[in-house]
């Protein structure tokens, strides 16, 4: 796994360079990647799952955007939760929407976008489940439903290794590299003002940007810190923790049905320990 991981890092390192800007320099809402291949739903688990199995009430009368198909949008730069193994996206997300699909008697599509771009699509009906490490929170549920949460996420601090930055208290006046979009960059612009933010494409190329000194530090979620920082020399994360989260799919305001289906389902793979298992298989114990 963690040379899976360092590859996908090594071929995204390639690609990504200068994919960082200051406030209201990137592109924001490009189109998706959408090199998401017809191949490159669940494999083992989303197969022979067509007949739709009794879920009861709640699996009842729910429609996706494609008839038996569950399509989720993600943003595979995100290791563990979502990255690339060759043509394949892989990892926590993509393995518990397999399972959540199988539940449903549906077969699973993963679609590959932008960040910014997964809530919009999931509120215009592109797509049924937004499932990207996303972090509930007061905005996104102005625009989306959120399943049950599924794991925890804490924001962190990575540094380089000879860094003056010691902890959270020392980033003022530091310039911070984040991921376009996500709850790092929110909470810093918050916190040390939009000027102090450098919004990159991806965590990847805010790390890039770490490392060739265009940025003093990096706020992004634990586990893909500790894929960067394990795949980058010279690289640490800080003790101090920056904010704790919840992790939850995004599912369509006028979709009810679906959502209430997708937490029956949820619930059954929490209680009978799928979803651990799939976290211990991706995520280290510390
Ligand atoms: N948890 C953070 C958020 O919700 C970051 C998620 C980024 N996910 C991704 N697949 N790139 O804003």
């Amino acid at each position: 796994m963690k040379k899976l991981i360092a590859v996908f890092m090594a071929s995204l390192m390639c690609i990504s360079l200068a994919a960082c800007g200051s406030k209201g320099e990137e592109p924001t809402e490009a189109p998706a990647q959408t090199e998401a291949p017809a191949d490159s739903e669940e494999p083992a688990e989303a197969e022979g799952a067509e007949a739709p199995e009794d879920n009861g009430e709640a699996a009842g009368d729910f429609t996706t955007v494609t008839e038996g198909v569950l399509t989720m949008g993600t943003n595979a730069t995100f290791p563990p939760y979502e990255f690339y193994d060759g043509e394949e996206i892989v990892g926590i997300d993509a393995e518990i929407a397999g399972l959540l699909a199988e539940k449903l008697g549906l077969t699973l599509e993963i679609q590959d976008m932008d960040f910014t771009a997964i809530v919009t699509s999931v509120q215009t009906g592109k797509i049924d489940v937004g499932l990207a490490g996303m972090t509930v929170t007061e905005e996104r549920l102005e625009n989306v439903n959120f399943t049950n949460t599924y794991a925890n996420g804490i924001q962190v601090v990575i540094v380089k290794e000879d860094s003056d930055i010691q902890s959270i208290d020392d980033l003022e006046g530091k310039l911070i590299g984040v991921q376009e979009g996500t709850t790092g960059h929110t909470f810093c612009a918050d916190d040390y003002g939009e000027d102090s933010v450098v919004a990159c494409t991806n965590g990847a190329t805010a790390v890039q940007s770490l490392l060739t000194d265009k940025v003093d530090c990096v706020v992004i979620d634990k586990q893909p810190a500790i894929s960067f920082v394990e795949a980058n020399e010279g690289l640490k994360i800080l003790d101090t923790e920056y904010a704790n989260e919840d992790y939850a799919a995004a599912v369509s305001k006028d979709n009810d049905a679906l959502l209430n289906a997708l937490n029956t389902a949820l619930d059954e793979l929490i209680a009978d320990g799928s979803i651990q298992a799939i976290l211990d298989k991706y995520i280290k114990a510390e």
